[in-house]
């Protein structure tokens, strides 16, 4: 398989791509949060850029401002996310939904800085379910014929393992491609390496990938174009 801007498969190609996590404030100081590094997200802005894309990465509180990823919008709530993702959307092949959004928000931030009161218990923090995101644009197509990509951060439990959780949440989410990804116990956030499965809308697995999030980057383009083409 030909490797990093080695092919211009892309080219011509308007790209949105999600990156980081989301927070959602509590106060003017404080915010429910994630600890999502954003790696793989900018991994994927990268490569699609290097492919020929015209990219467009919206990024959830990234440490840094990316360098070589085409046009950046830096966002902070969840609510910001799904308005700047669906203003690039409209004009775009794909999205590449690779944020960590937080699935809650707390209904009321007060102007003001919560302050403890000794002696009394705090209030409970009322929280409100966001949108999904992904599922609402799987479900628009804002445009036609558009690729839809998802990623799924999965650990096993009592109900299924990382793959039955992935089945699931594809057949759910109704994107082209979720890119299920094994976390917990060093794997997934944060880190350097990773093992992928990529499933289809049905829940098949379409393709494995492994190696580094470059690669894996690479390895969803690839199934990306296929799509396109
Ligand atoms: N996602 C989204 N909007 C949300 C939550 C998730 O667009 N409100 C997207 C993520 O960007 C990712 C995919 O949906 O591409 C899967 O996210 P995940 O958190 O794994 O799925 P959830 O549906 O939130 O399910 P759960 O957290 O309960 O596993
Ligand atoms: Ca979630």
């Amino acid at each position: 398989r030909p490797r990093t801007g080695t092919v211009r498969d892309l080219e011509g190609r308007v790209v949105v791509v999600s990156a980081g996590g989301t927070r959602e404030p509590i106060d003017p100081v404080r915010f429910l949060g994630n600890s999502s590094s954003g790696k793989q997200g900018v991994a994927l802005a990268r490569a699609a850029r290097a492919r020929g894309a015209e990219v467009v990465l919206v990024g959830a509180n990234l440490a840094l401002p990316p360098e070589g990823v085409g046009t950046y919008v830096p966002v902070v709530t969840t609510a910001e996310l799904r308005t700047a993702v669906r203003a690039a959307a409209s004009d775009a092949d794909v999205v590449v939904m690779a944020a960590a959004v937080a699935d809650f928000r707390p209904a009321h931030a007060p102007d003001a800085k919560i302050k403890k009161v000794p002696g009394r218990a705090p209030a409970p923090i009322e929280l409100v379910e966001n949108p999904d995101i992904l599922r609402e644009l799987a479900t628009d197509r804002l445009r036609a014929g558009q690729v839809v990509v998802g990623f799924a951060a999965e650990t096993g439990d009592a109900d299924g393992d990382v793959l039955d959780h992935g089945r699931a949440k594809a057949r759910r989410k109704g994107a082209d491609l979720v890119v299920v990804n094994a976390v917990g116990g060093g794997r997934g956030f944060g880190t350097d390496d990773n093992d992928v499965t990529v499933l289809d809308a049905a829940g098949d697995v379409v393709a494995t990938a492994h190696g580094s999030k470059d690669e894996v980057a690479h390895a969803v383009w690839d199934l990306v174009a296929k799509r396109l083409a």
